[in-house]
Order: structure tokens, then C-alpha cells, then sequence
């Protein structure tokens, strides 16, 4: 059996990882505000936090990592603020690139990304390209992301082949959809991680969220440790996933239902 984990006091089981994690980073300007200092400083801490977590779950053997790093609603933020964001994205990609190489990292981004800036653009596209035969990880990073505008590019993709005939509108149904998604083309999420104590899920990966277990964490993002991600790994572990099915012992089904009605 592999040897499990240990970060201090958690246990994470080596076998049982989570195959896609996908993380909602918040707190960045909490963080910031509560040391008197600009946004943009949380932002900076943030990226920071970003590398911690790509190392820590290729480390872990995670195969997926998704991370929330601009919704389609942050364009709505001060300019100042989009403006830095997008310059801490450019210089994330171009000092990490070395790494993502060499450590088997397929680099993909998702979203509406013809609105980001040209600087922004210019990084991403050669990124996708030069680690696209990597196998190891793959780093999405959700980019002018909205999980409602995903689902609506997918319906609209789908309205124009039923129009020019070269799809039946009976053949659309959940598994059609699934497919053309562009952010679960590495599957469901299996674990999705908010930092920062808010408790929800803010239009992010909306149609892969079916059955993904959720973690909310205290920790604003750029806190966000190595041993916090093994918490929420260790929870995930703790936990029974039924996918709509019944759990508990197997054995118990055998019983028949009459005798359970009965005791
Ligand atoms: C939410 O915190 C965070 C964001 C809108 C941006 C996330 C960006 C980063 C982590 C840094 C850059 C990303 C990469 C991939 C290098 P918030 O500003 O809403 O925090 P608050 O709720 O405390 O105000």
C-alpha cells in the first residue's frame, strides 16, 4: 500500500487523491486591506500562493488543477486593479513557463479569453503550445471565466449545428453537452476548494459541479499553505461519494426491502 502523506497533524492518504481539484481563490484583498496595504499587494501574495499549490499537487499526483484566476464579473473592478491582475498573469506565465515544462505540466486556459489583453494573449497561446504533449498535470487557469457563459457558448455551438443540419436536436442531451465543454475536457471536478470563509460557488465550473465535494477554507488565499490543501484533501478522503447512488455496506442491499421496512 503507498505510504500516506503527512503534513503536521494530516493524514493524506496517497491513494485516494483527487483526480481534478479545482480551486475558487479568494481573500487576496482582505489580505492586502488587513496590512494597510494597496489590492494589488494581495494579488501579488496570490501568485504567490498560485506556485505553492501547482507544486504542491503535482507533488501529490493530482492530474488536474483548475483555478479561478479572473471571472467574466472581475472586469467590473476598478481599472487599476483589472490592469495589475493582468500583469501579474503575464509575469506568472512568463517566470513559471521553465517549470511548467520540466515538471510535465500541460498549461491550458478557458473562458472568454479574446477579451483579455494582447499581453496576456501573447504568453498564454505559446505556453499551450509547448507543453501540450506534457502528461503529467494539467494547470487550467479560468481566465474572463463564467461558468452560466460556458453553458450558454455550448447551447449556442450546438443551436448553430442543429440550424445548418449537421446536428438532430434529439441528440442533445447531458453526455453531448459534457463533451463540449471546454473546462471538463480533464474530466469533473472531484474537489472544489474556496479559500477566503465565503460559502459559495460564484459562477465557477457550474455544469462540472454536479457531484464535486466542496471544501470552504478560513485561510484567505494568499495564506492558503500546503498544509491547508492537505486538509482539504484529507476531507475529501473522509468522505463517502455516492454519485446518486446508495452507499454505505453493500450487504445491507441483499436484505429485502420488506424486512427493512420492518425493523
Ligand atoms: C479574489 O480575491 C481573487 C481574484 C479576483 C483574483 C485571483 C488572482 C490571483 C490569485 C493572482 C494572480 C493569478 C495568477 C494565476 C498568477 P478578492 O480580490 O476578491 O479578495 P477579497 O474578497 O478579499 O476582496
Amino acid at each position: 500500500m503507498p505510504a500516506p502523506l503527512m503534513s503536521m497533524s494530516t493524514f493524506v492518504e496517497a491513494r485516494n487523491i483527487p483526480s481534478h481539484v479545482a480551486i475558487i481563490m479568494d481573500g487576496n484583498g482582505r489580505w492586502a486591506q488587513q496590512r494597510g496595504l494597496p489590492r494589488v499587494a494581495g494579488h501579488r501574495e496570490g501568485s504567490r500562493a498560485v506556485r505553492r499549490m501547482v507544486r504542491a499537487c503535482r507533488r501529490l499526483g493530482v492530474k488536474a488543477l483548475t483555478l479561478y484566476a479572473f471571472s467574466e464579473q472581475n472586469w467590473e473592478r476598478p481599472e487599476i486593479e483589472v490592469d495589475a491582475l493582468m500583469e501579474l498573469l503575464r509575469e506568472f506565465l512568463l517566470s513559471e513557463r521553465d517549470e511548467i515544462l520540466t515538471s510535465g505540466i500541460r498549461f491550458n486556459a478557458v473562458g472568454n479569453l479574446g477579451r483579455l489583453p494582447g499581453i496576456v494573449r501573447a504568453v498564454i497561446e505559446p505556453l499551450k503550445h509547448a507543453s501540450r504533449d506534457n502528461d503529467a498535470m494539467t494547470l487550467t487557469l479560468a481566465l474572463s471565466y463564467g461558468g452560466r457563459e460556458e453553458i450558454a457558448a455550448v447551447a449556442c455551438e450546438l443551436a448553430k449545428q442543429v440550424k445548418d443540419g449537421t446536428l438532430d436536436a434529439d441528440d442533445i442531451n447531458a453526455e453531448l453537452m459534457h463533451s463540449r465543454m471546454p473546462s471538463l475536457t480533464v474530466g469533473d471536478p472531484d474537489l472544489v476548494i474556496r479559500t477566503g470563509g465565503e460559502q459559495r460557488i460564484s459562477n465557477f465550473l457550474l455544469y462540472g459541479l454536479a457531484y464535486a465535494e466542496l471544501f470552504f477554507s478560513n485561510a484567505l488565499w494568499p495564506d492558503f499553505s500546503e498544509h491547508d490543501l492537505h486538509q482539504a484533501i484529507a476531507s475529501y478522503q473522509a468522505r463517502e461519494r455516492r454519485y446518486g447512488l446508495v452507499g454505505g455496506d453493500p450487504r445491507l442491499l441483499t436484505i429485502p426491502p420488506q424486512s427493512v421496512r420492518a425493523s
